[in-house]
């Protein structure tokens, strides 16, 4: 693994309206681990607080393009809203909207550069529960689409889904494994390596 680069940036995360507002000092680690082939790369980044988390996310956010399906994996604690709560804000989600799971529906909906689509599939028990909600015309809609738990709709997925795998590293650290086309990745890279702007 080679470290790809650091920032210097300065920032903080705020908890209440979910926006970046003052600025302890951030570095966050990013490495490219291997290529898996010509279209699709995996990057890993550690990040070491909610903080990070959220801006790993906003990273992501700011380029996602319609029809996205960015699908989160990783057990319960490990940063999937966090994340998820900065990709919204990368997409332009207002501050105002706090973004938590959908907890009664399976779904919820923002509206952001583009509209955004966050499942939460914690209580999906059967896979048919997602035919009757018509999920299809998420996943292929204009919009963007996030899930979270979604390792349980293996393949039904799109081809070129970016997968997130969170991992517990520590208390507060978090192994973040991304996995999608080439060319994401590598925006992302840079981003990550330029301190998050
Ligand atoms: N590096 C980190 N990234 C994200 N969350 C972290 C991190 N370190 C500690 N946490 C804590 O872990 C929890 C993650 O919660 P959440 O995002 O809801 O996880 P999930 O959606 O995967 O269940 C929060 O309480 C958060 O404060
Ligand atoms: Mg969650």
């Amino acid at each position: 693994m080679q470290p790809s680069g650091f920032g210097e940036k300065r920032l903080a995360y705020d908890s209440e309206t979910q926006g970046m507002v003052s600025s302890p000092k951030r570095t966050i680690n990013s490495s490219v681990e291997n290529t898996m082939n010509e279209h699709t790369a995996k990057l890993t980044v550690i990040s070491r607080n909610p903080e990070e988390t959220f801006l790993i996310g906003k990273i992501i956010g700011r380029n996602l393009t319609e029809k996205d399906v960015v699908a989160l994996v990783g057990d319960l604690g490990t940063g999937k809203t966090c994340l998820t709560q900065g990709i919204a804000r990368g997409l332009g989600v207002p501050d105002q909207y706090q973004i938590t799971s959908p907890s009664f529906t399976l779904i919820n909906e923002y509206q952001g550069r583009m509209m955004l689509y966050h499942f939460d599939l914690y209580r999906l028990s059967r896979a048919s529960e997602m035919d009757d909600m018509g999920y299809e015309e998420y996943l292929f809609g204009q919009g963007v689409t996030v899930i979270e738990w979604a390792d349980k709709l293996k393949g039904i997925l799109p081809d070129d889904t970016l997968f997130i795998f969170m991992n517990y590293a520590d208390e507060n650290e978090r192994k973040i494994i991304i996995s999608g086309q080439n060319k994401k990745i590598a925006i992302i890279l840079e981003e990550l390596g330029n301190g998050g702007f």
